[in-house]
């Protein structure tokens, strides 16, 4: 069991935009942060997070709660397991009462074998030499912590030399089991390449062959620790370069990231083993630097790189893409020695935007009609994924790359950034946001009207009365700024208004009303009419007969 005071700790040191952020993209709307919910799909953002109140809340489903809530929610983790996640993400330790955290267990593994990693290296001449070969030079050895692993047979005898559960080892993506249930080391004979999360937790191994194995890299599998489509190689060294810097160099492998450090582009990360896609922008959009695409020339890289430029320019990032002359990726460049060449392809580079525009073009024969059209809808339809803004300045470009008018690029009269917004009761929304405030007026309010009468807020208004501030509606009333808080004469007057209009809308009704006793139906008319509304209308609360409701 953890410990309440490591709890409380961990609440203290996390905030609900990062947690989130390291999730799902947020992007600032006044004090909070909105996006589209990830819990249900929509195409206008219902999803708020609040920094001051360190809550998240969607308008559109409901969800909320607080950063756990979210771990919880998106992870399908129970309320410890979420704790332990966030702890290990964040490098937090926790204190066990009873029992200990899987994550801790993982990770004093994957540290230990990073340790041994490291002096295998440095008594492997082989594997010494070839890094030598590479270029690499000892400070980069050491910053990245490279290392390697010798047979199947030797891991296992060092993971148990060391009492390591060889089931553990699995579960922390050290070891795979064969069909006959025996355990054996992933990575063998390969120079190791240990990989951290953004807040410098090591998580995993990447593992480059030095026996030519038909799979010259691997990395561990997807575990607790480890989700490979939301980390960047080298992300953890290159932060501080990224966020002084604004600007990130995004390349395809482990030595190219290495390399670039070496010759000082010390914000170059790489995808691990995958494609860029769109679980990699909630990290790329952290202190919101521009993007280099720094891909090989070669026909792979170009297509990685246009699925890399549309994703990147769609969900609104700047920047540009440089191709490497094929057969000459970055860490090619660095160990001959060619810096000249690198700072020059790193000065130039083409626009996101106008790179994936050339692309489609070239994609296409534009002399003949039929392939011209195809071209211009494929343009067209990738213009209309950019905002309204770049969609209308990319127009012109496009207008001039495919030599065709602008207007058919743009979408005009569809520039609206107005979102619909769900119509909402601003006068009971407060009425509530106040009595969430000052719930001790609650019952004095319930002296003049009925729960009944804040009709869709019916339930919220019952839960705040029975003490239950997490109903969906509550929250999203407290989260929303645009609510006011009342004073007491402000609430007084709201309440005037509710009474004024609920008592109208019963004339309109006991008026139309046919079924009704005729009897009861006139007293009822007289009594509204000539008693209660007059007060009303003079400020006067009346008290509120339930018998008298229909
Ligand atoms: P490359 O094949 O371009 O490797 O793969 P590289 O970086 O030039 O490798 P060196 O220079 O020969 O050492 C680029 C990246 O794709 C992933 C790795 O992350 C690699 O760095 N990859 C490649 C794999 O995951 N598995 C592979 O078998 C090959
Ligand atoms: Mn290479």
């Amino acid at each position: 069991m953890i410990d309440q005071n490591s709890i409380e700790k961990l609440k203290a040191t996390i905030d609900i935009v990062d947690v989130i952020g390291n999730y799902i993209e947020l992007k600032k709307a006044g004090a909070n942060y909105k996006t589209n919910c990830p819990f249900h799909s929509e195409k206008t953002p219902s999803f708020i997070v609040s920094p001051q109140k360190q809550i998240f809340h969607c308008f559109g489903c409901g969800i909320g709660g607080d950063a756990i809530k979210f771990v919880m929610e998106y992870e399908k983790l129970s309320y410890p397991e979420a704790i332990e996640k966030l702890a290990s993400m964040y490098n937090i330790s926790l204190h066990y009462i009873k029992g200990k955290s899987s994550y801790e267990e993982y990770k004093r593994i994957l540290e230990l074998l990073n340790h041994w990693y490291k002096q295998n290296l440095l008594q492997n001449n082989i594997a010494l030499t070839y890094l030598k070969q590479r270029g690499l030079n000892q400070k980069s050895i050491e910053k990245f912590e490279l290392g390697y692993t010798p047979s199947s047979h030797e891991v296992l005898a060092f993971l148990k030399s060391h009492q390591i559960p060889l089931p553990k080892a699995y579960e922390a993506g050290i070891l795979a089991q064969g069909e006959d249930k025996n355990f054996y080391a992933r990575l063998v004979e390969r120079i190791t390449f240990p990989i951290y999360n953004n807040y410098g937790s090591l998580i995993g191994f990447g593992g480059r062959t030095l026996t030519n194995h038909p799979a010259k890299y691997i990395n561990s599998p997807q575990t607790k620790l480890f989700d490979k489509s939301r980390v960047l190689y080298g992300y953890h060294l290159a932060k501080e370069s990224i966020y002084k810097e604004q600007e990130i160099i995004i390349c395809e492998g482990y030595m190219d990231v290495i390399m670039l450090h070496q010759a000082n582009f010390t914000n170059a990360v790489a995808t691990l083993g995958t494609a860029l896609t769109t679980s990699h922008l909630p990290l790329l959009k952290k202190g919101e630097p521009k993007i280099t695409l720094a891909y090989d020339g070669d026909s792979a890289g170009v297509n990685a790189a246009l699925k890399a430029a549309k994703i990147l320019s769609s969900s609104g990032f700047e920047g540009k893409v440089i191709l490497f002359p094929s057969g000459l990726d970055p860490a090619d460049l660095v160990a001959k020695n060619d810096l000249q060449t690198l700072h020059q392809l790193f000065k130039g580079g083409q626009d996101l935007v106008l790179f994936v525009l050339e692309k489609i073009k070239e994609q296409f024969n534009l002399n003949n009609p039929h392939q011209k059209q195809k071209a211009l809808l494929e343009a067209k339809n990738y213009l209309k994924t950019l905002n309204p803004i770049l969609q209308e300045a990319y127009a012109q470009k496009a207008a001039i790359i495919f030599d065709y008018s602008s207007a058919f690029f743009t979408q005009k009269g569809k520039l609206s950034f107005e979102n619909k917004q769900v119509k909402k009761d601003i006068a009971w929304e407060s009425i509530l946001k106040t009595l969430m405030q000052k719930p001790s007026l609650i019952d004095e309010v319930l002296n003049y009207l009925d729960f009944h009468f804040a009709r869709e807020y019916e339930d919220a208004f019952k839960a705040l009365a029975k003490g239950n501030l997490d109903h969906p509606i509550l929250r999203g009333i407290a989260i929303d700024e645009k609510i006011p808080i009342l004073n007491e004469a402000e609430l007084k007057k709201q309440i005037l208004q509710e009474l004024i209009l609920y008592y109208k809308q019963k004339l309109r009704k006991l008026t139309q009303n046919s079924t009704m006793d005729y009897k009861k139906k006139s007293f009822l008319i007289r009594k509204i009419k000539l008693d209660i509304l007059p007060r009303l209308q003079k400020g006067e609360l009346v008290l509120y007969e339930s018998d008298f409701t229909l």
